[in-house]
């Protein structure tokens, strides 16, 4: 392709243009980023000894500035206040823009994936294994699987949560999927009640845990059943395959660990952005994890610490969301014969036998040993 002269011309005077904009900013009158940031290094505070000469800063109309003192105070510089609140002192936190830049950008969008990938997922698992059915059809008799204290431990824990995702979800989407919807008003109302909602509903949450772990906790110690149950699948993917299991399988192992853990992380995080600048979690974390190698800042400000706990909060809450939908899937419609568990408390047989064989195979023996009058026989020899 040839240009013609008028091109070349219009190439020119833009080019002319572009080096003429370049040198206007890197001389003193232009606003100059490079050389301001290097003083902000230089003194322990970032200051300047004495960037204004007791001046008002560029002066009375801001045009004399040369860019030094303000962007001493982009980079973090701190003055003195009077006042008890030390986070006055600090004009501008711009950490705070990388933090608001993450929740509405990488944070709001790879969530939505993760979420709708995981409901696109199952629907897939759905359409090629159809309904998991009881192989052997209901026997008709039916065998206790979790005690009523169980199943309210599960409720609180599960009922709980589904009401911190969903107000949860309304505060970081709401704005973009529910607003233009609902409108303002109505918009407003809900998520004002779902706030309030959020912040007390989290200590039902935190009691649901504690009773699921202390009930739950010895049956979800890892034993070598699990290697072969993982290795099979647990039977998930193939009709006719039921690798043996206790109580739990390897595969609820994993989602009660999962649900203990990130439990227990969600609500300290959760704690700390109730009760802001109160309690900083991650200047210690950091500085534990940097014995690991990490390189992480561990000189975090009371607003740098809440900015941490708001975005790994959010990080985990979609995290177990994910998780949980997985779970409900698998424990309602995915699944026949499974509801019963945390509904009636009572399975059938031929689903305890097909999902649970070892546990069944115990509760049997355990049965054997005791005599019809009530009384215990003695425990064979081990
Ligand atoms: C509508 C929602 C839910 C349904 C239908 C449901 C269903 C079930 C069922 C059927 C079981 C017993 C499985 C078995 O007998 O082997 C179970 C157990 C359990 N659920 Fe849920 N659940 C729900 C929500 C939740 C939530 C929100 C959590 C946690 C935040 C949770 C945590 C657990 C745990 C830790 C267990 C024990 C491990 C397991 O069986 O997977 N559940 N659930």
């Amino acid at each position: 392709m040839r240009l013609g002269i008028g091109r070349w011309a219009t190439f020119g005077i833009a080019l002319l243009f572009f080096v003429a904009t370049f040198l206007y900013s890197e001389s003193n009158y232009g606003p100059s980023f490079g050389p301001s940031i290097a003083a902000a290094q230089q003194t322990p505070s970032g200051l300047e000894s004495n960037p204004t000469a007791g001046n008002v800063p560029g002066g009375s109309r801001g045009n004399n500035a040369g860019g030094t003192i303000w962007n001493n105070i982009r980079n973090g510089a701190e003055g003195t206040v009077s006042i008890q609140d030390d986070k006055a002192a600090r004009l501008i936190q711009s950490e705070g823009q990388i933090w608001r830049n993450f929740r509405s950008g990488p944070l709001m969008k790879y969530g939505a994936w993760a979420m709708l990938g995981i409901v696109a997922l199952l629907a897939i698992f759905f359409l090629v294994r159809g309904r998991i059915k009881i192989e052997a059809g209901k026997s008709g008799t039916t065998i206790t699987r979790f005690a009523l204290i169980e199943r309210i431990g599960h409720w609180t824990l599960a009922s709980s949560f589904i009401i911190l995702a969903i107000s949860g979800l309304n505060t970081l989407y709401g704005r973009y999927v529910l607003l233009p919807i609902l409108g303002p008003d109505a918009f407003g109302a809900i998520s004002i009640w779902g706030k309030i909602a959020h912040n007390y509903v989290g200590f039902a949450f935190m009691v649901g845990l504690v009773m699921v772990f202390v009930m739950w906790v010895m049956n979800n110690l890892p034993t070598k059943t699990d290697i072969a149950w993982i290795f099979r699948g647990g039977g998930m993917f193939s009709k006719h395959s039921h690798p043996p299991a206790r109580k739990f399988n390897a595969g609820q192992k994993i989602l009660f660990w999962l649900v203990i853990v990130i439990g227990v992380s969600l609500s300290t995080t959760g704690i700390s952005l109730m009760f802001p600048f109160e309690i900083a979690l991650f200047a210690k974390t950091f500085a534990f994890m940097n014995f690991f190698g990490f390189e992480l800042p561990t000189n975090l400000t009371v607003i740098q610490e809440m900015q941490f706990a708001q975005a790994w909060h959010a990080i985990q809450a979609i995290a177990m969301v994910v998780v949980i939908i997985a779970h409900i899937y698998i424990g309602s419609v995915g699944m026949e014969g499974a509801f019963g568990a945390v509904g009636s408390g009572e399975v059938d047989l031929n689903w305890a036998r097909e999902h649970h064989s070892i546990w069944v195979e115990e509760l049997e023996q355990a049965e054997k040993n005791t005599e019809p009058s009530g009384n215990v026989a003695e425990a064979p020899a081990e």
